[in-house]
């Protein structure tokens, strides 16, 4: 039998992985800074950051410190921010989503003008940070959320967020037809450049919870009637074909790790970029797991952006960006 000698083994697989420089020169999947995108939360009327308890190490911006944290972030070579704004006041409409001067507004001027030559600036498209009630979108007088209504927010959101210099947007609402909309609404004002990352498959997760502390979000009850159901596959695949046929640039996955297998299904499937978000949940996992002890910290944080990039996923956003980036 070939590749057999006797009763030992002829083919030895533990040749190629004898040395750290034999595995890193046979390791098929690599991290890099220019891949990673972090995301970043800037909260109104505050003096000083103020910490997310269930994610350690992560804070609300100021826009003073917003500034400073992204040019670390630009420094150690990320590609991408992604920037999520938490206004002082939140109405049922989600007023300050739309004001010019609204939070998330100024924070993309200040970003954009400190470090907007050297890493892509992205923005949220999303009511939740804006609304009282929590909600990604309006609500109708019965108390639930009206697609159409909220694609017209979203039109106007996509147009002062272009105004104020962004790169990308990215919708994360799941309302059916946001993408074309979103397109639509950024032609209209000659904003053909500004690019879309479409939330493709954003699944109904619990591994969002500490991110509704991040954004001080209100919301009672859950995202069941627009965010997908955690049993499906295929569904994603559907609303995949519609994102690009809407006019997505690149495509999202969300959450990552719970979720490869629809990532790497995507990925399969498309020739636009294709992107996991490494959740909130994700990410205080591992740092509670860490905070007693129980996981070596840094390799389980890079052999989960590792298998996140293995499964498919071009670019990854992670609250670990920057300091992974500086390892790399
Ligand atoms: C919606 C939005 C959410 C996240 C990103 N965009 C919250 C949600 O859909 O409930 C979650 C990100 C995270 O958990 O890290 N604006």
């Amino acid at each position: 039998m070939t590749g057999s000698y006797g009763e030992f083994p002829g083919v030895r697989p533990r040749r190629l992985r004898t040395t750290p420089a034999m595995r890193r020169l046979v390791a098929e999947t690599r991290l890099h800074p220019a891949d990673l995108i972090l995301p970043m939360f800037v909260r109104e009327g505050i003096a000083e950051p103020q910490p997310v308890t269930s994610m350690p190490g992560v804070v609300q911006h100021t826009r003073d410190t917003l500034r400073k944290a992204a040019v670390e972030a630009a420094e150690a070579g990320v590609g991408g921010l992604m920037l999520f704004g938490v206004p002082e006041v939140k109405d049922a409409i989600g007023s300050q989503g739309t004001e010019p001067d609204g939070i998330l507004q100024l924070a993309i001027r200040d970003v954009v003008a400190e470090v907007g030559d050297a890493v892509v600036v992205m923005s949220d498209l999303c009511l939740d940070e804006f609304t009282d009630h929590g909600h990604c979108g309006v609500l109708d007088d019965q108390g639930r959320v009206d697609n159409d209504a909220t694609l017209e927010r979203y039109a106007e959101m996509a147009q002062v967020q272009a105004d104020a210099g962004v790169h990308v947007v990215g919708p994360s609402g799941m309302m059916d037809g946001q993408v074309g909309v979103i397109r639509d609404a950024l032609d209209e004002i000659g904003r053909q450049d500004v690019a879309i990352l479409a939330y493709t498959a954003k699944y109904a997760s619990a591994f969002f919870g500490p991110f509704r502390e991040a954004v001080g979000s209100s919301l009672k009850g859950d995202r069941k009637t627009y965010q997908q159901d955690p049993a499906n596959l295929r569904e994603s695949m559907r609303e995949l074909a519609l994102d690009l046929q809407e006019g997505a640039d690149m495509v999202m996955v969300k959450p990552a790790l719970p979720y490869l297998d629809v990532l790497s299904k995507v990925a399969d499937a498309v020739d636009v970029p294709v992107v996991a978000y490494q959740v909130s949940g994700e990410y205080a996992m591992v740092e509670a797991a860490a905070a007693n002890g129980w996981i070596d910290r840094d390799r389980t944080i890079q052999e989960t952006l590792t298998s996140i990039r293995r499964a498919g996923a071009g670019m990854i956003l992670t609250y670990w960006a920057t300091e992974v980036a500086r390892q790399l």
